[in-house]
């Protein structure tokens, strides 16, 4: 019988410490690795591709736009006079093109594996969630899920692909905190795209809000089972960045306010990508702020120059952190212990015999 909690799960979930970003990383540890990226052709995708083309990874990108694909392709290899970059088209809510993707980007890669799949196409747009059409009519009409599609279902063929590839990517090793970026170049690896959506309530945007948590989900779920496969996993949640999944009436809201840069976003991935160490973290990535951490531990935007103040646009958000659970999390999971512990032994054998019962076909 085994009781968790919170912080016992870090060990059993082989979870990394958390991030500490004065630890510089070097990009050039990038170099050699097969990097999948999905929706690589615009925006943060576009971004990975020519920073670690420039640094010698092999990077395969797949996405539904066809020209933008092929134009940026033809660019990075021009200027970085790496030739191992490759578009191919993908469009991630079709299983059989994803399919086509991941054995493509295997027959690419020189050494005939992936290392890093980065499932980062998405969309956002007009939602009709709240907005049913045909008022009149005798039943609604069917609404399109099309955010849905791509940015939950289309990232759920992505994942399970990243499986099957990754536990198959010749020479790698399973991940381990102890392993030695720059030394080790095979890798299994996934960086999942979040959102601070996945965090937190985005107003008229329930479908992407609905799926950025799923993908939250998906990262808290998969992190806990994935040492077994030797997968590290990684989620990256963005504030609003300026590229163009950036609506108008979203720019219209954010009028005034701070938007964040693709270069910090490329900075997050690339520690990602980069440093195998870390397995099961997420980053928030937003505007470029100098802060002061308060006695209360939380932090307060100070100006320039400030004495102990800091320059960032990456954090570590505690929310989805094993050991920093939220309250209502803590509570709950004392309480089940409580339970399991008060049933005792006599309480889990009897929930094995009824569970070996149900196996068996005996239900109520
Ligand atoms: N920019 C932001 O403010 C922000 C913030 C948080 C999270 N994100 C997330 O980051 C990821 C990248 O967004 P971005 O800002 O670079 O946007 P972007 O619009 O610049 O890029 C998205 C890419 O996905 C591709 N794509 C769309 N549908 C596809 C499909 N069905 N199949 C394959 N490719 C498809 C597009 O063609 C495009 O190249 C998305 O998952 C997005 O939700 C963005």
């Amino acid at each position: 019988m085994t009781s968790y909690t919170p912080e016992g799960m870090v060990d059993a979930i082989r979870q990394s410490p958390p991030i500490d970003l004065s630890i510089p990383y070097d990009a050039a540890w990038v170099k050699g690795k097969t990097i999948l990226i999905t929706g690589g052709a615009s925006g943060f995708g576009a971004g990975f591709v020519r920073h670690w083309a420039k640094n010698g990874a092999v990077v395969i990108v797949g996405d539904i736009n066809t020209e933008k694909g092929d134009v940026l392709v033809r660019e990075v290899k021009q200027q970085t006079g790496n030739n191992n970059v490759h578009f191919v088209h993908c469009d991630v809510t079709d299983w059989q093109s994803q399919v086509n993707l991941f054995k493509e980007a295997a027959s690419l890669s020189p050494h005939g594996g992936i290392d890093t799949v980065v499932a980062n196409a998405g969309i956002a747009g007009n939602d009709p969630t709240q907005q049913p059409t045909g008022l009149d009519a005798a039943e609604p009409p069917r609404p399109a899920f099309k955010i849905l599609d791509v940015n939950l279902a289309g990232v759920m063929y992505t994942t399970h692909l990243a499986y099957y590839w990754l536990v198959k990517n010749p020479g790698s090793e399973r991940c381990s905190m102890d392993s030695k970026p720059g030394e080790r170049v095979r890798d299994r690896h996934l960086l999942l795209l979040g959102s601070i959506a996945s965090l937190a309530p985005i107003a008229i945007q329930p479908q992407y809000n609905a799926a950025k948590h799923a993908v939250l989900g998906l990262f808290r779920s998969l992190r806990a089972t994935s040492h077994y496969q030797g997968i590290r996993i990684n989620l990256l949640c963005p504030y609003f960045i300026d590229t163009p999944i950036v609506t108008a009436p979203a720019r219209i809201v954010l009028a005034g306010g701070a938007m964040g840069k693709v270069e910090d976003v490329v900075d997050a991935a690339t520690r990602f990508v980069a440093d195998s160490r870390i397995l099961g973290r997420a980053l928030v990535v937003g505007p470029k702020v100098t802060v002061k951490q308060l006695d209360t531990g939380e932090w307060s935007l100070v100006s320039k120059g400030t004495p102990g103040g800091t320059e960032t646009a990456l954090w570590e958000p505690c929310a989805d952190d094993w050991e920093e659970v939220d309250a209502f999390d803590r509570n709950i999971i004392k309480i089940l212990n409580s339970v399991q512990a008060a049933r005792g032994w006599i309480g889990w054998a009897a929930d094995l015999v009824k569970a070996v019962g149900h196996g068996l076909g005996y239900r109520r």
